[in-house]
C-alpha cells in the first residue's frame, strides 16, 4: 500500500469523531485533504468548519462546506490535522506545509485534537524532520543566530511566505528530548511567531494508517 492510501485510511477513520451539528477545526496538508473530501460526503451532518490555511479554506468551500472565522465560534469540539512526526506521547512536529501558526491556534481552541497520518510518521524521538519556525521577516537573521546557539541549523524556506506574511526557518539537526521545554524556549525568542512543536498542547489521539488498517495511539497504549 502506498503512503497516500495510508493517509486516506487515517483520514476516513477520523470521520467517526465528527459530531452532528458541530463546527469542525480543519488542518492543512495532503492527509487533511483526504479528510476534507471525506467530510464532504457527510457535510449535511455538520454546521461548518474553521480552517487553518487558505488552501484548506479553498478545498472546503469547493465542496460547499461553510467556513467560519474562529472569532465567530466558541471552543470547537474537534480539530483534525496531520503531522510531519509524532511520538507515542502524542507530541508532534508540524508545519511542513507552513501553516503551523494557524494550526496551533485552532488546536488550542479545540477540546479534542485528532491527528491523522500514515504510519511512517511515528518516531521515537522528534527532530529528524527539520523543525519549522515561523519568523517575522525583519527578525530572520537574529532568530537564525539564536537557533544556531541552541544547536540547530536553520535553513530559510526558499520562495515561501506564510498565510500570515511571514517566513519559515526549517531547523535541522535538533534531537528533541524535551519537546515541551524546547517549544516554550523557542517561542521566547523575539521575532518568532511560533514553532512547529505541538507538545504543550499535544494531540489527544493519533490515527495511523498502515498495511493492517488504522492503528489508534491515545498516549495510554495502542489499540
Ligand atoms: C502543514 C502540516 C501538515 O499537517 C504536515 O506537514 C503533514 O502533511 P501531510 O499530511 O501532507 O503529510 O503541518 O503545516
Amino acid at each position: 500500500m502506498d503512503s497516500d492510501s495510508k493517509k486516506r485510511l487515517a483520514a476516513e477513520a477520523a470521520i467517526d469523531h465528527v459530531e452532528a451539528g458541530s463546527t469542525i477545526g480543519v488542518g492543512t496538508g495532503s492527509t487533511v485533504n483526504h479528510f476534507i473530501d471525506a467530510l464532504a460526503k457527510v457535510k449535511g451532518k455538520i454546521d461548518g468548519a474553521v480552517s487553518s490555511s487558505e488552501a484548506s479554506t479553498a478545498r472546503l468551500k469547493g465542496h460547499g462546506i461553510p467556513v467560519y472565522d474562529l472569532n465567530a465560534c466558541g471552543e470547537l469540539g474537534l480539530y483534525v490535522d496531520g503531522a510531519d512526526e509524532a511520538t507515542r506521547h502524542l507530541h508532534l512536529i508540524k508545519g511542513g506545509g507552513g501553516a503551523l501558526t494557524r494550526e496551533k491556534i485552532v488546536a488550542a481552541a479545540s477540546r479534542k485534537f485528532v491527528c491523522i497520518a500514515d504510519d511512517s510518521k511515528l518516531v521515537d524521538v522528534l527532530g529528524s524532520f527539520p523543525l519549522p519556525v515561523e519568523v517575522i521577516p525583519m527578525a530572520r537573521s537574529y532568530v537564525a543566530r539564536e537557533l544556531l546557539k541552541r544547536g540547530g541549523q536553520p535553513v530559510l524556506r526558499e520562495d515561501f511566505v506564510t498565510d500570515n506574511g511571514n517566513l519559515i526557518l526549517d531547523v535541522h539537526h535538533l534531537e528533541i528530548l524535551d519537546p515541551v521545554a524546547l517549544e516554550r524556549d523557542l517561542n521566547q525568542i523575539v521575532g518568532v511567531v511560533t514553532n512547529g512543536l505541538f507538545a504543550a498542547r499535544p494531540a489527544n489521539l493519533l490515527l495511523l494508517g498502515g498495511e493492517a488498517g488504522v492503528r489508534v495511539v491515545d498516549g495510554a497504549g495502542d489499540s
